[in-house]
C-alpha cells in the first residue's frame, strides 16, 4: 500500500516537472527575439571596430528558423553620460539584452540601475567594470581577455628577439633602452600589460634601462606625436618600443618613417590585438611582433551569450569563471604563424 502511494506521487512529480519543462520550452519560442542593444566607448578605437564587426556576423549566424536576432549599435564619443542616456534609449526602443563597452569602467552603477529596473541583462566587454559592481545584480556579465597573460607574451616575444639578435642592443652597452606607450589610465589592460611585459623580460635575463613612458591613449595619432617627441629627445638611443596595443605601435612606426631613419637605427616595436593593420605591420616586419586579442572570440562569445540569456538556451556550452566572466586567451604572433592570422 505505501509502496504504491510513494510510486504514485513519484509519477505525479515527474508529470509535473515534464510539464514543467514544456511550459519552460514554450516560453523560450515566445521571447525568442533577441534585440541587442549595443553603445562602445569611442568609435575611432581600432580595436572595438573589428570586434563589432565580427560581433554583427556571429549573432546573424545565430539567425534561424526559431530565433530573429537584431542589433543597435551606438558611439558614446567619450562621454559617460552619453552613455547613460544610449542605454535608457536602447532600452526604451524595446532592446531585450544590452552589451556595454563602459566610457568609465569604474561608473557603471546608473547603467545597471536602468538595466535592472527594466529587467534587461548587460554583457560588459572590452572594459572591465570591478568585481563589485558585477555583483549589483544576478543578469550582469563580462567578456573580455586576461591583461595579465598579454604583457606577459609581449615581454617573452621581445625576450626572444633581444636574446637571438645581439644587434637589437645598437649601442652594446648590454642594455636594452626602451620606451613604452601607454593605453588610457584606468584601463584594466594599460598599466598591467606594461608590468608584465617588463617583469617578462627582466626574468628572460634581458637588461633593461626605461628611458620613458608615455599615455597615448590607444590611438595612434597620439602615439605619433609621443613618439616624435621621444626621438627629438633621445634620437637613437631608442632599442625598443612596447606599445600597450597595435595602434600605437603603429604611431610609434609612423614617427620613424617622418625622420629620415635608417633601417639600423629602428628600434623593435611591439604591439597587442592583431588588428588587420597590426598583421600587415608583422607580415612586412615593420612590427617584430604582436599578442593576438581574440576579437573574434570575444564577439562570439558575447553573441552566444546574449541568446543564452534571452532564450535560456546554450549557457551550458559557454566557459565562465566565478558564473560572470568569460575570458578569451591570447595568443603570440610573429613573422612566423602571421599567415594563420590574417
Ligand atoms: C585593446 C585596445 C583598445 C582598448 C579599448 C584593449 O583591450 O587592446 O586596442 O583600444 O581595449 O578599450
Ligand atoms: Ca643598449
Amino acid at each position: 500500500m505505501r509502496i504504491k502511494k510513494v510510486l504514485a506521487s513519484v509519477m505525479a512529480a515527474c508529470l509535473s516537472v515534464q510539464l514543467l519543462s514544456a511550459c519552460g520550452k514554450e516560453e523560450t519560442r515566445i521571447s525568442d527575439k533577441i534585440h541587442v542593444g549595443v553603445t562602445y566607448y569611442n568609435q575611432s578605437d581600432t580595436f572595438l571596430n573589428q570586434l563589432l564587426d565580427s560581433f554583427r556576423e556571429q549573432l546573424k549566424a545565430l539567425d534561424q528558423e526559431d530565433l530573429e536576432t537584431t542589433v543597435t549599435i551606438r558611439d558614446a564619443a567619450g562621454s559617460q553620460r552619453t552613455q547613460n542616456d544610449q542605454v535608457k534609449e536602447l532600452i526604451d526602443a524595446g532592446c531585450n539584452v544590452l552589451c556595454v563597452n563602459l566610457v568609465d569602467r569604474a561608473d557603471p552603477s546608473e547603467i545597471i540601475d536602468l538595466a535592472r529596473e527594466n529587467d534587461v541583462p548587460i554583457i560588459f566587454f572590452n572594459r572591465e567594470p570591478v568585481a563589485e559592481d558585477l555583483l549589483q545584480w544576478e543578469r550582469l556579465y563580462y567578456v573580455g581577455a586576461h591583461a595579465e597573460q598579454s604583457g606577459v607574451m609581449q615581454g617573452e616575444l621581445a625576450a626572444e628577439a633581444v636574446l637571438s639578435d645581439e644587434t637589437t642592443d645598437r649601442n652594446g652597452d648590454g642594455k636594452i633602452q626602451y620606451v613604452v606607450l601607454e593605453g588610457e589610465a584606468g584601463h584594466q589592460d594599460a598599466i598591467i600589460r606594461t608590468e608584465n611585459a617588463v617583469d617578462t623580460l627582466k626574468n628572460s635575463g634581458v637588461e633593461l634601462e626605461k628611458l620613458s613612458y608615455q599615455i597615448a591613449n590607444w590611438n595612434r595619432a597620439q602615439a605619433q606625436n609621443r613618439m616624435e617627441q621621444l626621438i627629438g629627445q633621445y634620437q637613437d638611443q631608442i632599442e625598443l618600443v612596447l606599445a600597450n596595443n597595435d595602434d600605437m605601435a603603429l604611431g610609434a612606426i609612423d614617427a620613424y618613417k617622418k625622420t629620415d631613419y635608417t633601417e639600423s637605427s629602428l628600434p623593435l616595436f611591439l604591439g597587442i590585438d592583431g588588428t588587420d593593420v597590426g598583421l600587415q605591420a608583422v607580415l612586412s616586419s615593420e612590427m617584430w611582433g604582436t599578442v593576438y586579442n581574440d576579437e573574434e572570440g570575444q564577439a562570439e562569445a558575447m553573441a552566444k551569450l546574449a541568446v543564452a540569456v534571452i532564450s535560456g538556451e546554450g549557457m551550458e556550452d559557454l566557459s565562465f569563471e566565478n558564473e560572470k566572466y568569460i575570458y578569451l586567451p591570447y595568443s603570440r604572433i610573429t613573422r612566423d604563424n602571421v599567415e594563420d592570422f590574417l
